[in-house]
């Protein structure tokens, strides 16, 4: 065992890691034009990002843009030049979604960051029928969605022999569950991270690359609510940092995963729940 370097007789040596930090630190400061990707020196500009009109899509739109990557938003609805419309609770809006942008990258998409995603109540005692709606919402949503799109960014990175990225926002509950009213959301979420893995095992060797990042409450209108019906300040209790994450702590660890991570990395899940659930 090696406690430390120079027990391991490393003393003086720069190890490959503490290199590579440096060179990260160094990119850090920099526009994502001025630098090479982890992966070779090819460049990544574009990046196609779903739910960005709020919460932690928003902080994570104003992040890459921060960097000078060029970002393509998505929500329901289209608020800015910036931003394609689509319903995922459309099953052909994914494919829409990913043409549009496709043509408005001008036939380039480096990384797909899948955050589009809703929590939303399912009563265990609702109807069969309400609560067999809301479980196809939610899964159509979170997981069948997010699914679609990564097919098509692997399918147009196989198909041009190029390097890509997808980051997928996923959540604590897929680790740790949900509430009992949200057997959906914690599924969906736990396929997310199945989704994510397979993914990063599949086409790790042709430079295609995937992450996962498992927020647990985060400071946006999502968790309001609920935080809210839950008791708000006893929930906290739960959660050993004291509160909950804000959108740019999340949007942060987004923005490394799509831009800084290095290539062994992928298949990894980072967790950012205040040591809520710890693995
Ligand atoms: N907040 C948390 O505590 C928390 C914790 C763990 C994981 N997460 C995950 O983080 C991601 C972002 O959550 P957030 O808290 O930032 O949520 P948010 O503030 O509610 O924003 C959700 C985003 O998803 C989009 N969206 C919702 N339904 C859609 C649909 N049917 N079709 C297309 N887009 C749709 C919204 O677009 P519109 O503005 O057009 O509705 C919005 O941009 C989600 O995947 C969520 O599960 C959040």
């Amino acid at each position: 065992m090696c406690p430390s370097l120079s027990d391991c007789g490393m003393r003086g040596k720069r190890s490959d890691a503490v290199r590579d930090a440096d060179v990260l630190a160094q990119a850090a400061g920099q526009g994502l034009d001025d630098r090479p990707s982890r992966t070779t020196n090819r460049v990544m500009t574009t990046i196609l990002l779903t739910g960005s009109s709020r919460g932690i899509g928003k902080a994570t739109a104003e992040a890459l843009r921060n960097r000078g990557v060029t970002v393509i938003g998505h929500a329901t609805r289209s608020t800015d030049d910036h931003t394609i419309a689509a319903d995922l609770t459309d099953p052909k809006a994914p494919r829409r979604l990913w043409d549009e942008a496709l043509e408005r990258a001008g036939g380039r998409i480096d990384v797909l960051i899948s955050n589009a995603g809703v929590f939303e109540s399912n009563p265990l005692d609702a109807s069969d029928t309400d609560w067999m709606d809301q479980w196809e919402r939610t899964l159509g949503i979170n997981l069948t969605a997010s699914a679609q799109l990564s097919r098509h960014a692997v399918l147009h990175w196989l198909d041009k022999g190029q390097e890509g990225r997808i980051v997928h926002v996923a959540s604590r509950a897929g680790h740790r569950g949900d509430s009992p009213a949200h057997w959906h959301y914690a599924a969906s979420k736990g396929g997310m991270l199945a989704l994510h893995k397979t993914i990063a095992r599949a086409y790790a060797g042709k430079g295609i690359l995937s992450f996962a990042i498992t927020p647990g409450f985060t400071e946006t209108s999502m968790a309001g609510d609920y935080l809210a019906s839950r008791g708000g300040p006893g929930l906290l209790a739960d959660i050993p940092l004291g509160r909950v994450a804000n959108p740019e702590e999340i949007a942060a660890v987004a923005a490394f995963c799509a831009l800084d991570a290095p290539p062994s990395l992928t298949g990894a899940t980072l967790d950012a729940n205040g040591a809520s659930y710890v693995r």
